[in-house]
């Protein structure tokens, strides 16, 4: 069948709006109608890599919401007619995936970032009859109708409305997972969080979901950091990284028991690692490139740096768990979101890149 998609043909081109073919479902595949895909930095991360990274023309795409409009033989969680968010996809069989923790999957680099099936197969075709990548986090939601992995695809009520979930399935499941999942923060504990985008508004969320009682918001962006009020900072940090150590202790009362880092910024986690408490914790799902230097007696005092994938979620319970939070009122994610029709996805990237829109969510 025929489906729209928005085609990422080089590392700095524009999005383009295409017709592409797009295969039947395999046996282990779900064909899904997309409503909505949010929008990630993930998807944008080619930009920031040398052209030799480019994996060739892609349909980008890992926070699908859609209907199910065909399954293959061997899917029995989900039917047509189905509504379900899409996240990402793992191998189902490796030590961290057998022990639920599939976003740490060994194969994940194949299941969910090798620009098609982990066979080497694309489920898209373009008007010239070349492949086109497919199956990005096992799904490539940039577009109408896609097949995905069976294991991105999780049911959901279907009274919620689909064009606000599609961000649980990375962004906002990894802020408040990170919170909730990665460093089990609890009540009247204190936490850092540095960024205040998608994933640290979540997390700053989900935090007081936990009952985190002292809460300290960092970002550059003025308006960013109202929002972290609105949501439950009790602090905010506009500051340069050497003056954070000092700032953090002061907001603290000596340091805090939790970070949180989405900036991938190393300055700036140095100054968040500095100052946490003896015992305290740094979650870092920011992706940064090159090196993190820390020095030796700040480690050995007793502090943790922890790797975040995903926020350790497993997307089958966590994603139903946060859109039952946010229909009880408890944890208003949506509020982050800004809808563009498919075909303004550029200006949907230009609007996240600007700092103006925190999630975009294209609608199909
Ligand atoms: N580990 C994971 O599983 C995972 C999942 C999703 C996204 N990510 C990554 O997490 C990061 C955050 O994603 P997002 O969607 O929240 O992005 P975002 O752009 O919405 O948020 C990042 C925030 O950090 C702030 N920031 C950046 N550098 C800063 C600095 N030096 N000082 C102060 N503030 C600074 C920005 O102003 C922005 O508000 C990205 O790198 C993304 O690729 C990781
Ligand atoms: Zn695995
Ligand atoms: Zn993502």
């Amino acid at each position: 069948m025929e489906t729209t998609a928005a085609v990422l043909r080089g590392g700095h081109d524009p999005f383009t709006i295409e017709t592409l073919t797009v295969d039947e479902p395999r046996s282990d595949e779900v064909l899904v109608r997309m409503v909505a895909a949010g929008m990630c930095h993930t998807d944008l991360i080619t930009r920031d890599l040398p052209p030799e990274f480019f994996m060739g023309p892609q349909v980008y795409g890992h926070e699908g919401a859609g209907v199910v409009e065909a399954v293959g033989v061997e899917v029995t969680h989900v039917s047509p007619g189905d509504h379900v968010v899409l996240s990402f996809a793992s191998c189902g069989v490796c030590k961290a995936c057998t022990i639920d923790r599939p976003a740490c999957c060994f194969d994940f680099a194949t299941h969910s970032m090798s620009g098609g099936r982990p066979d080497g197969t694309k489920a898209f075709t373009d008007a010239d009859g070349q492949p086109v990548g497919s199956h990005y986090f096992g799904q490539s939601s940039f577009a109408e109708y896609s097949v995905t992995a069976a294991r991105s695809v999780v049911k959901v009520d279907p009274s919620y409305d689909l064009t606000k979930l599609g961000p649980l399935g990375c962004g906002v499941q990894t802020g408040a997972g990170a919170i909730l999942n990665s460093l089990n923060v609890g009540k009247g504990d204190s936490l850092v969080v540095a960024g205040a985008g998608a994933l640290g508004l979540s997390a700053i969320m989900a935090a007081k979901v936990a009952g985190a009682t002292n809460i300290v918001a960092i970002d550059r962006h003025a308006n960013r950091l109202e929002l972290a009020e609105k949501f439950g900072a009790t602090t905010t940090l506009s500051v340069s990284p050497d003056e954070l150590t000092g700032a953090i202790q002061e907001a603290t009362g000596g340091g805090s028991d939790f970070a949180f880092d989405t900036t991938g910024n190393a300055d700036v986690v140095k100054g968040c690692v500095g100052g946490l408490n003896n015992i305290g914790t740094i979650g870092l799902a920011g992706v940064g490139f090159g090196e993190l230097t820390i020095d030796y007696l700040t480690m050995i005092s007793g502090r943790k740096i922890m790797g975040i994938m995903e926020g350790d979620a497993v997307p089958e319970t966590f994603i139903p768990y946060l859109a039952k939070l946010n229909a009880d009122g408890n944890f208003p994610f949506d509020e982050l979101i800004q809808t563009f029709p498919v075909a303004e996805v550029n200006a949907a990237e230009a609007a996240s890149a600007s700092g103006e829109v925190i999630k975009p969510v294209l609608l199909f």
